[in-house]
């Protein structure tokens, strides 16, 4: 049962948006509860974040025009002011003055490096292992506060609503359901990595944040904008057993991210025959944006067999220690190659909010990969995923403490036979992740939306069965994964203009001419 059965402020989710969050209320005086799925900090996704954090430095203008430009001008431009005009601001107070994280420094200061799209070195970083760095103080800070409660082991499964209003959650804790009253709800669960076979995403994104708001009836916008990370080692295909491709692999599991730090330093891709490929498909070579390089390396490896990244342009192990200690975990011999792939790695789109995380329902508020702010438009620029989180957390968090808690009946989930069938998620997830690996992917065709938006809707419905006699968490995941899911198909069957991460391969039949 959860400790604590209301608060001023509910956040869900631990990752740096949802503890910004977290730190934004309780410095206004709220008090908050904390609930995460996560049982330990790796199962956040920002404890995985390798690149770093962008900032501003002095020349908030020209990171606004990268990330326009990295987004195919896309984003929403008065977001990413808001994006770029806070950045040092929220950097210095939480992770300098509040966290003193470590980053690396060289001899002028902090040793900004630079990435994929960047048109200057603008990100702070520890090694290419930055997320646990901000993340594991920032627990331990909010873990120590006294006007915060965390809750671990502890999933969000509905919103409680009432007349357009947020008035908490279903928490469920060791099998136990009840509801958590809140002044405001701040939902910050992530991405949506378990919806695909490849990810880079740990175990629990399930979509859970955008799901429960959707089900509540908030917005939801640019669904369809799913990025995949071009460099995700494969270690399987390394060792010659090339069978990964349809399983379930994380970042706890087998395929590993190979930061795009390591092209930022000099890092060359390969095809099979051993050419260099990317000058043939950018100006930018290796650092061209993220979804241009996640296209070439699934067309090259679709031509030649493999795609291996080469480090010998730099010196890996003194420069990216970490990757190369995982490297030889893993059995990767990096001096010839990392082989790589792309995966699924961050949703651009999510539950849309406005400048202080706000969503179109009162008192609900999303921040982080859950959200949709409009900073990333189509395709998100590197190492801005972090700094978003860490702005919007901050921004939400002040705008959502001190408002009235209010009582309404709790929805009842009480019927409930926790025993889901194994077999049956097991079943169900398999069928979701085949049709999101294979309809929307890399590439889309526009042709095949509506067989997938078909069939994710029966499978949808399926679940719901379910969910009417029976509530455990993990059928909740898996509904909250089938909404996610047909969320994302029917943005992408509605959206005919092929633009960053929604790369249709057939264009939309021309209207027949008037005669
Ligand atoms: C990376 O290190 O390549 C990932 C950075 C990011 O996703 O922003």
């Amino acid at each position: 049962m959860p400790a604590q059965e209301m608060s001023d402020v509910l956040v869900v989710g631990s990752g740096i948006a949802g503890l910004a969050a977290a730190l934004g209320a309780a410095r206004e005086g709220s008090n908050v509860t904390l609930a995460t799925k996560a049982t330990r900090p790796e199962g956040a996704s920002s404890w995985w974040a390798q690149g770093g954090i962008a900032v501003s430095r002095d020349d908030p203008e020209q990171f606004k025009a990268d990330i326009l430009a990295a987004s195919d001008g896309t984003a929403d431009p008065a977001a990413v002011d808001v994006l770029v005009e806070n950045a040092n601001e929220a950097v210095e107070d939480v992770l300098f003055d509040t966290l003193a994280v470590e980053f690396d420094q060289n001899g002028d200061g902090p040793d900004y490096t630079r990435e994929a799209a960047h048109s200057e070195d603008r990100i702070l970083h520890v090694d290419a292992a930055t997320g646990k760095h901000i993340h594991v103080p920032f627990l331990n800070y909010l873990d120590a506060h006294e006007s915060v409660e965390i809750l671990d082991d502890t999933a969000a499964l509905e919103l409680i609503r009432h007349e357009g209003r947020i008035h908490g959650a279903m928490l469920e804790s060791d099998g136990e359901v009840a509801p958590h009253y809140a002044g405001s709800v701040v939902l910050a669960t992530g991405g949506i990595g378990e919806l695909y076979g490849r990810t880079t995403n740990p175990d629990d994104a399930t979509g859970d944040g955008i799901a429960m708001a959707a089900l509540a009836g908030a917005d939801v916008e640019d669904m369809e904008y799913v990025q995949f990370h071009p460099t995700v080692c494969i270690p399987d295909e390394s060792r010659g057993d090339s069978t990964a491709g349809g399983v379930t692999a994380d970042a706890d599991g087998d395929v590993f991210l190979v930061s795009e730090a390591v092209r930022g330093e000099g890092g060359l891709l390969r095809n099979g025959g051993g050419e260099r490929f990317m000058p043939d498909y950018h100006a930018d070579a290796e650092l061209a944006p993220r979804d241009v390089v996640a296209r070439a390396v699934k067309a090259e490896r679709e031509a030649t067999g493999e795609v291996t990244l080469d480090v010998s342009p730099l010196d890996f192990a003194a420069e990216f220690p970490g990757l190369a200690e995982r490297c030889a975990d893993h059995g990767v011999d990096w001096e010839s190659g990392i082989p790589v792939a792309p995966a699924e790695h961050f949703l651009c789109g999510g539950v849309a909010v406005d400048e202080y995380g706000r969503t179109t329902l009162d008192r609900l508020y999303a921040v982080g990969e859950c959200s949709r702010t409009g900073v990333h438009g189509a395709n998100r620029l590197a190492s801005t995923s972090l700094l978003e989180g860490l702005v919007w957390g901050l921004r939400a968090g002040e705008d959502a403490a001190g408002r009235d808690v209010g009582r309404i009946d709790a929805p009842d989930l009480l019927d409930r036979d926790p025993d889901l069938p194994e077999k049956f998620a097991r079943d169900k997830f398999h069928r979701l992740r085949r049709v999101m690996d294979e309809q929307l992917g890399v590439e889309r065709d526009l042709d095949d939306l509506g067989r997938a938006m078909a069939v994710l809707r029966r499978l949808k419905g399926e679940v719901d069965a379910y969910v009417r006699t029976r509530t455990s968490r993990s059928l909740y995941e898996l509904r909250h994964a089938s909404v996610t899911a047909l969320l994302v198909a029917r943005h992408a069957a509605e959206n005919d203009r092929s633009v960053g991460t929604h790369n249709l391969v057939t264009e939309p039949a021309e209207p027949p001419a008037d005669d």
